[in-house]
């Protein structure tokens, strides 16, 4: 046999050591410390090393591994809360395996047309899911900022066909960097980029916003892209949708929504009411490894339109004649990509082999976990909390003022992170030091939070005796 093809019983042998590597590691996930660097650049250089000409065994590159996950943050772990966590399901690295093996093609329709309709019900399940009506469609990412790229993108050509140095688009001081970050990659300068100040919620403000756009348009500039945000990173504020929609409109300007982070929390009972308006936006950024628990790099953009997505990134090639799509288009008509994982398996075994309502008790759990360590941060009159949460962030620092109130608040959250069974990260709010708690992971229950909570009290009482 080949020494790159795999014998059932060398396969058999590889998958259950691989097993048993994992089940080492998610077994012992609750144990582990929520963050491990200590030695972690000496042992990542252990990993700076000539390339091997013979093989190795598998074992032994599995104890190498083995400390090389672990010397880390803990982010699939159930005391990850800090920037957006997801955890990452098993079952989607079962889908991945399969779907790699497998090595179908997927980037255009025909050569294995079953496979790309399972990416595209996928697809379809995530439309059904933000409200969309059923002409729209998308495309798995590998993440928010490619989508969000592909929307930018999608909006510029809908409105610009030749030329767009006169286009202008709109966002939130609060607006992930994600988005002008696509915009540059896009060709939109900076000074075509226009951040909108927030209200006292953070959501953007929408006179404002109106005010720009009417001012932009009297100075002979184009507005054709608003972003709203559905959930910032920053304290998961959800913007005014029903009247950025209003104001889009009356200019014809594309709305986007950004709710990589946020979207999912549609899935919940209440979702719908979080964020109405959503369904009628003409993009929507979402993060299947944020708010469905998958491993990085899930992403997904949904369009109401999805010819806008194919005149954005649709290209011929004589190459590919024998490939032309006759029925849905290609999924490279869709995206810059065209050789790509087949990452709906990703998405759609889960969603089968669990069912639609493991997701949904898992983000309803989120919202009351939130609520639990709200009520109780609320009720500590040391803390200030900056917002009562909209979806799964509290943002909140120790009361105090100025550089030393800040200092205190870092060291606080220094104390928390060393006891290594939460890890929080933190961000700055109108030039002050602020902890973030955000509650995202599947794996993260009651006890959890509940021990981020009284960490954040004793370590509290520590600091301040000490400050
Ligand atoms: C609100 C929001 N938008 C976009 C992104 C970017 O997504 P990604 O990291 O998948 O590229 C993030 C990432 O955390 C986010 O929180």
């Amino acid at each position: 046999m080949h020494p790159l093809e795999l014998s059932s019983e060398a396969l058999r042998e590889a998958l259950e050591a691989a097993a048993t590597f994992v089940r080492g590691e998610i077994d012992t996930l609750a144990e582990q410390p929520s963050v491990d660097l200590a030695g972690a650049e000496e042992l990542a250089h252990t990993f700076v090393e000539p390339l091997p000409a013979g093989p190795s065994a598998l074992n032994g590159i599995l104890d190498r591994l083995r400390p090389a996950v672990r010397k880390s943050f803990n982010t699939a772990g159930p005391g990850y809360l800090a920037f957006i966590p997801g955890g990452g399901i098993p079952s989607a690295a079962i889908a991945d395996f399969i779907a790699t093996s497998t090595n179908r093609y997927v980037g255009v329709r025909p050569p294995a047309p079953a496979l790309a309709q399972i990416e595209e019900t996928a697809i379809r399940w995530l439309a059904d899911l933000m409200g969309y009506p059923k002409e729209a469609g998308g495309i798995l990412t590998s993440g928010g900022s490619l989508s969000t790229l592909s929307a930018i993108v999608a909006a510029r050509e809908a409105r610009f066909p030749e030329d767009f140095s006169k286009g202008t688009i709109y966002l939130s001081s609060e607006t992930h960097y994600c988005v002008p970050k696509a915009a540059r990659i896009a060709g939109i300068r900076d000074a075509r980029v226009r951040r909108i100040p927030i209200d006292a919620r953070r959501r953007m403000d929408t006179e404002a916003l109106a005010r720009t756009i009417a001012e932009d348009k009297a100075a002979g500039l184009q507005p054709f892209m608003i972003v709203a945000n559905v959930g910032t990173t920053n304290t998961g504020a959800i913007d005014d949708i029903p009247r950025i929609l209003e104001i889009g409109r009356a200019h014809g300007v594309w709305v986007h929504a950004d709710a990589a982070y946020g979207g999912f929390f549609r899935l919940a009972a209440q979702g719908a009411a979080l964020m109405p308006g959503l369904p009628e936006c003409d993009s929507i950024t979402l993060d299947p490894h944020k708010g469905m628990f998958l491993p990085y790099g899930t992403g997904c953009l949904l369009v109401r339109d999805p010819a806008t997505l194919q005149r954005a990134h649709s290209m011929d090639a004589e190459y590919l004649h024998d490939v032309r799509a006759q029925t849905s288009p290609n999924f490279s008509d869709l995206s810059p990509e065209l050789s790509r994982d087949f990452r709906g398996l990703r998405l759609w075994l889960p969603l089968v082999l669990h069912g639609a309502d493991a997701f949904r008790e898992a983000i309803e759990e989120k919202l009351a976990l939130t609520r639990l360590a709200y009520e109780q941060l609320r009720a500590d009159e040391r803390f200030e909390i900056l917002d009562e949460p909209q979806l799964s962030v509290i943002a909140f620092r120790l009361k105090g003022e100025g550089e030393a109130a800040d200092r205190l608040n870092e060291d606080l959250m220094s104390r928390v992170n060393a006891r290594g069974r939460v890890f929080l990260s933190s961000t700055r709010l109108d030039g002050r030091y602020v902890i973030r708690i955000c509650v995202l992971s599947f794996r993260t229950h009651k006890g959890r939070v509940q021990d981020a909570v009284d960490a954040l009290r004793e370590e509290a009482t520590a600091v301040l005796a000490n400050g």
